[in-house]
């Protein structure tokens, strides 16, 4: 395949860039008042606004031709067939059968096994340990077995059952576990084990340090493992853990962590919320899948947001991207979207294992609105760095909630985003003066509900896809983190027993300065 600098689309791509390099976003909406309404698309409904970006029809037309010569199309319909384009793990990438209209036969019963669940814990029939009624759900879980559930979770707390309360602990520091422990009734809670793999070591210690907890504090029931279910593609380990045969919910190597929210690792969302919410949040993402799946690539949203990345990554050499919910339910949003993205596309070689000629994945970074206006917006209105943002804005309040507050929250979106865009001239006082010129892409949901969340995961999840495709990497597996595993197993020890490691100086250093100060063994 074509190096993708020596396409006939990306060298068009770089002449037309130095050509719009200089090209201020006043100048472009003074050229053609109408792109704030033209340059919009609306799909699965969600209204995309991008005529803030530093782009002409010219722009757009070349990197849709950029998007065909790279044959975005084929592999988009190879990922939906469910072909083995995960290569280096042999693989298929089929999160989109999680929200099929038919889903495949594993899918659907996996769902009503979910269903049930569900259902019995919102009757008060799911009993821990204890014998009594839960009324908590801890998942233990990280990475794509906590972030998912954690922020959807949460971006889904207007519709909360209440039947259920669900708290996420993902970190290996038992400050995690002790802090969310603090205020929970043994008796009323349960454990949800969530990994795929079932290897996870901050999962297991996790796991493990809930169990003692169960002990030390119900006093060794005899069935103590009804206080623990279990998602995993690793059943045969989840047993060997001695989770009970019908709390083990599956996952198949075919979804990957951070495509898994759809599957049984959602359990925490439809226990928050209710399977219906949980449906209605699969129905939002198939609403995308469709959309992606069918639209022409020159009105496809998460074609035009992949395209646009590359725009900004590869050719102004933007070396961030920020995720801005106005929405404080959305808060989790951008460390979810960090994983999705940075661990998808964080590559530097291509499918075949040859280095990349070009840039690939920015940071992904952000915070809800309107915190952020009073932290680091200073940087993006008057600091040296073109960084992209999204603004996610719900157009509707959440159910029951403040009207007025949320039209001063939009307000504020409205606000910055156009600030950022057009500036302010300032000659007389330069430290007032406001250059403009940061573009963004404003994405309109109706309001923050399953849909709207499930159809924008969905069009984040196609984004990096897109992008993926076009940089030529597979978006599907993540082979970075194994060393920094490996290597923490085998300073752990070293820890505890100052050994001393084959390692660095510098680590070296630091392991006997640590022990030093350390807890006493
Ligand atoms: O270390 C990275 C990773 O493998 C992620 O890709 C994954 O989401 C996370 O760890 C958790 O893995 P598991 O679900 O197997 O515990």
């Amino acid at each position: 395949m074509t190096r993708l600098t020596d396409t006939v689309a990306w060298r068009e791509l770089r002449d037309h860039h130095a050509r719009l390099t200089a090209a201020h976003l006043r100048e472009l909406f003074a050229a053609d008042p109408e792109r704030g309404r033209r340059l919009a698309v609306e799909a699965a409904g969600i209204y995309a606004d991008y005529s803030k970006h530093r782009v002409t029809d010219e722009t757009l037309r070349l990197l849709a031709a950029l998007a065909r010569e790279r044959q975005v199309e084929r592999w988009r319909d190879r990922m939906f067939a469910g072909e083995r384009i995960n290569t280096s793990e042999d693989r298929a990438a089929r999160h989109v059968a999680l929200r099929a209209a038919t889903p495949p036969r594993e899918v659907s019963d996996t769902l009503a096994r979910m269903q049930d669940l569900v259902d019995r814990a919102h009757r008060g029939e799911l009993r821990g340990a204890a014998g009594e009624p839960v009324r908590t759900v801890v998942n233990l879980g990280i990475g794509g077995s906590d972030l998912g559930p954690r922020m959807a979770a949460r971006a889904l707390r207007a519709f909360d059952a209440q039947r259920v309360r669900t708290r996420f602990v993902a970190n290996v520091d038992p400050a995690d576990l002790d802090a969310t422990l603090a205020d929970l009734d043994p008796r009323t809670t349960c454990f949800v084990v969530t990994s795929k793999t079932f290897t996870t070591a901050e999962t297991l210690d996790n796991a493990r340090r809930a169990r003692a907890w169960l002990e030390r504090t119900l006093g060794r029931p005899p069935d103590l493992m009804a206080s623990f279910i279990a998602v995993t593609a690793s059943p045969a380990a989840a047993r060997a853990w001695g989770v009970a045969e019908d709390r083990i919910f599956p996952l198949w190597d075919w979804v990957g962590g951070r495509y898994s929210l759809w599957s049984a690792v959602g359990l925490p969302i439809a226990l928050a919320a209710g399977m219906h919410a949980f449906e209605r949040l699969l129905g939002g993402a198939r609403a995308m899948d469709e959309h992606f799946r069918t639209a022409p690539l020159e009105s496809n949203l998460p074609v035009i947001l992949g395209l646009l990345g590359i725009w900004y990554r590869d050719f102004f050499g933007a070396q961030t991207h920020a995720v801005l919910p106005y929405a404080e339910d959305l808060r989790d949003l951008p460390a979810y979207l960090q994983q999705l993205e940075m661990e998808s596309n964080g590559k530097r070689v291509d499918r075949d294992g040859r280095p990349l000629d070009c840039a690939t994945a920015p940071v992904i970074w952000g915070a809800a609105g309107t915190g952020g206006q009073h932290a680091f917006h200073q940087l993006l209105h008057q600091g040296t760095l073109l960084a992209p943002c999204d603004f996610i804005v719900p157009a509707r309040s959440a159910p029951g909630a403040d009207a007025e507050a949320h039209r001063l929250l939009v307000a504020n979106a409205l606000a910055q985003s156009a600030a950022l865009a057009f500036g302010e001239d300032r000659p007389e006082a330069p430290h007032r003066h406001q250059p403009g010129n940061q573009p963004s892409t404003t994405i309109v949901l109706p309001r923050l509900d399953p849909h709207s969340l499930g159809a924008l995961l969905a069009l984040y999840e196609h984004k990096v896809f897109v992008q993926g495709v076009i940089w030529g990497v597979n978006s599907f597996d993540q082979w970075g983190v194994e060393l920094g595993k490996t290597m923490a197993k085998m300073l752990a020890p070293a820890l505890e027993r100052g050994a001393d490691p084959a390692i660095d100086g510098s680590t070296r250093a630091l392991l006997a300065r640590i022990r030093a100060a350390g807890d006493p063994d």
